[in-house]
């Protein structure tokens, strides 16, 4: 133990004496949370904490951004400022066989080209709340939510009353490094934080992933520090140098840093070992300290994970296995319909509520009219239901042998039930669809309620109620009206109908009508592909507007193709085809929308599309078609990496391609690109020309 007088110590010594407590301390907190051998007693631990304390009040310019006393939170409310994630927090795909373990190795040993084995690591599947750590010259400096995937909250303050997050690393590591991982509560802290909440007949949590988030999204982080929360680290985003050429060895780095790293992971050769880890970890699920959804296959290789890329949203070099949904039984309470943004009609059960692993459901989705028929649903009947992929609760089957004389067919109504106007039910549709357009009610609500949400303009404080409360008091019908709200905003004036005091409403006062004012304002700057999906246009989700917007740059100049009905470009798209083009022409003809858009556009602003894609290259914004079997390359391999460097991949020659990649056996579009005259290379040419 460090022995000093506080009295006599002097700026010089404090500076010492205080590295050395966090030291000591980093190194405590290390092997307890880590080894779970505490190499410090608890008294001896309260000590080095009290005198770092102690020396701090005495010389307050001294604390250090590591120091031991940052970790117990603040009452200085956190804002939740935005935190850009230097590169993207992505998701992962799925798979729920065991089967698909195959074809997710051969996927990738037929996109590298390759029959050698492909090395793996597998990871339980923390069921937590992700977070991404910034280190910068090793301290810790910064920490968000993934938020959307690009702009997360920040959660410095919070992430840091986790004893187990190192405020420092050790040597080596990179000069600045984004620290991924997940935040969790344990299932004993659980079911702690629960019965002292009912004590203080506050609100419970339905599992430990919702306790934990709402534990870690505290604006008061001292209520942050405690609640008891914990972390795994399994990744990182950007990484300015990276030391490491394995998962394996970057698990292996995370230790040495003192990140706690899951102690159930393996590494496999075989596709054997990997399906063996994912039963052993079913099994061991729920003796398991903390809840997993699912375990997380990683190609080891880092080289091979680079090759391997990116689709729009996951890698290509990992794969979520998830354990199959859980069950339970319930009644069937009622079937409502609901109307939705385009006016399809959806029927929705309503449930007895009951607990289905973890989380209370008193509804579900029936679809549509066909799979009511085809589950033979009744209101009355007892239902098996489950959550598909953990969250999204549906009906399995019908318990028939419990059905009785009181069960009650739904008949399903051929006129809206929001506006009364005919719902019609096209011929190769399944979906039942209101004919009101924008004069029913739902429709308009949905359309703003969807223009508002996460992945388009995202506007805090404009939730679904505020939404239909304005809507009914026709302060807000359009979209378009959000962005005048401000200039509205005025005493009341009888020579202006469209003034209002939205401080005068009940439920809102100076503070929350300036902040709801702020975030739309905040929010008047909008990327290409947000404002696409914004826009609800059937079919359009937010992979399918990134694409697009990727492929045109800006959003004027695709409207105008739309507009004239210039499909060419939108068909050669990989992934659009006839039906999305249908309905994105259809769109943009109706004058209501170009009116819509024009309103918008009046008081915001839209980006042209930004990527990480490198523009600099020899074949960037240039049109290419790769034909025949390429040698060097897969043809998966050779497309990723063209659009990587900002090329357009073309599935036909014409007269626009720019260059035409011939592999062995290359057969009429050889020919064709050859008669029109165009640039065609062989695979080799290829790479010399993007590696020039
Ligand atoms: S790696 C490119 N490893 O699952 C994405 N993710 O469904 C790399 N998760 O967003 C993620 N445990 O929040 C990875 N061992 C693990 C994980 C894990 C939980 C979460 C993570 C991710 C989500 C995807």
């Amino acid at each position: 133990m460090i022995n000093i007088d506080i009295n006599k110590i002097n700026e010089n010594d404090a500076i010492i004496e205080l590295e050395k407590i966090a030291e000591q301390m980093l190194k405590a907190d290390g092997s307890y949370y880590q080894d779970d051998t505490p190499s410090l007693s608890d008294a001896q631990y309260d000590e080095l904490k009290l005198l770092n304390n102690l020396i701090e009040k005495k010389f307050p310019h001294l604390i250090r951004a590591d120091s031991p006393s940052l970790r117990v939170g603040t009452n200085i409310k956190n804002e939740f400022k935005k935190i850009e994630h230097k590169t993207p927090m992505l998701s992962l795909g799925n798979i729920f066989e065991v089967d698909e373990i195959n074809s997710f190795i051969d996927g990738i040993k037929k996109f590298l080209g390759t029959d050698e084995n492909i090395d793996i690591i597998a990871e339980p599947k923390i069921d937590g709340l992700s977070f991404s750590a910034t280190y910068e010259n090793g301290i810790f400096t910064k920490a968000a939510t993934r938020g959307d995937g690009s702009t997360g909250e920040d959660i410095t303050e919070n992430l840091k009353t986790i004893k187990s997050l190192p405020l420092r690393l050790s040597a080596p590591y990179p000069k600045y490094v984004e620290i991924r991982g997940e935040v969790y509560m344990s299932k004993k802290d659980f079911i702690n934080l629960n019965v002292s909440q009912e004590k203080l007949g506050k609100k419970l949590f339905a599992n430990p992933r919702n306790a934990a988030a709402g534990s870690l999204r505290q604006l008061n982080s001292k209520i942050t520090a405690d609640r008891k929360l914990e972390l795994f680290a399994y990744t990182w985003g950007y990484c300015s140098e990276i030391l490491w050429t394995t998962q394996d060895e970057f698990l292996k780095t995370l230790k040495t840093w003192g990140f706690p790293t899951s102690p159930e992971i393996k590494h496999c050769k075989s596709n054997d070992c990997i399906a063996d880890s994912y039963k052993r970890l079913e099994e061991l699920r729920a003796s398991l300290e903390y809840d997993i959804d699912g375990i997380v296959y990683k190609v080891n290789d880092i080289g091979l994970q680079n090759r391997l890329g990116f689709l729009t949203r996951t890698p290509r070099w990992a794969i979520a296995h998830k354990f199959p949904a859980e069950k339970a039984i319930t009644k069937v309470e009622n079937i409502r319909i609901q109307v939705g943004r385009t006016g399809a009609l959806t029927p929705v059960a309503d449930f007895s509520p009951i607990n289905v692993g973890g989380a209370i459901i008193s509804h579900a989705t029936l679809h549509n009219e066909e799979e009511i028929a085809r589950k033979d649903v009744r209101i009355g009947d007892r239902v098996i239901i489950q959550r598909a992929g953990d969250v999204i609760p549906q009906i399995v089957e019908v318990i028939k042998e419990s059905r009785d004389d009181n069960s009650k067919e739904f008949i399903f109504p051929t006129t809206c039930p929001e506006c009364g106007a005919h719902a019609i039910k096209e011929l190769d549709e399944a979906v039942r669809r209101c004919t009101g357009g924008l004069t029913c009610p739902a429709q308009a609500v949905e359309r703003i309620k969807h223009f508002v949400s996460r992945d388009a303009f995202d506007i805090e404080g404009l939730g679904n109620r505020i939404i239909e409360d304005f809507y009914k008091e026709g302060i807000i019908s359009t979209p378009a009206d959000i962005f005048t709200l401000q200039n509205r905003n005025t005493p009341v004036d009888l020579f202006s109908t469209d003034s209002l005091e939205l401080e005068k409403k009940e439920g809102w006062g100076k503070k929350s009508v300036d902040n709801l004012l702020n975030s739309i304002n905040n929010k008047k700057l909008i990327s290409f592909e947000r404002f696409l999906y914004a826009l609800g246009i059937r079919q359009i989700g937010i992979s399918t507007a990134r694409v697009i917007a990727k492929n045109f740059g800006s959003f004027k100049l695709f409207m105008n193709e739309m507009i004239e009905l210039n499909t060419y470009q939108l068909l050669s798209i990989d992934g659009i085809g006839e039906a999305m083009a249908k309905d994105l022409t259809e769109f943009f003809q109706e004058e209501h929308n170009i009116n819509t858009i024009k309103n918008l556009l009046e008081n915001i602003k839209v980006d042209d599309y930004i990527d990480d894609v490198d523009y600099s290259s020899k074949i960037a914004n240039l049109t290419v078609v790769f034909t025949g079997s390429l040698e060097i390359m897969t043809r998966a391999e050779a497309k990723a990496k063209a659009i990587s460097l900002g090329a357009k991949v073309a599935g036909s020659v014409s007269a626009k391609t720019d260059y035409v990649v011939i592999g062995k056996d290359a057969g009429s579009k050889a020919q064709k690109a050859k008669d029109l005259g165009l640039k065609v290379l062989t695979e080799q040419e290829f790479i010399d020309l993007i590696n020039s």
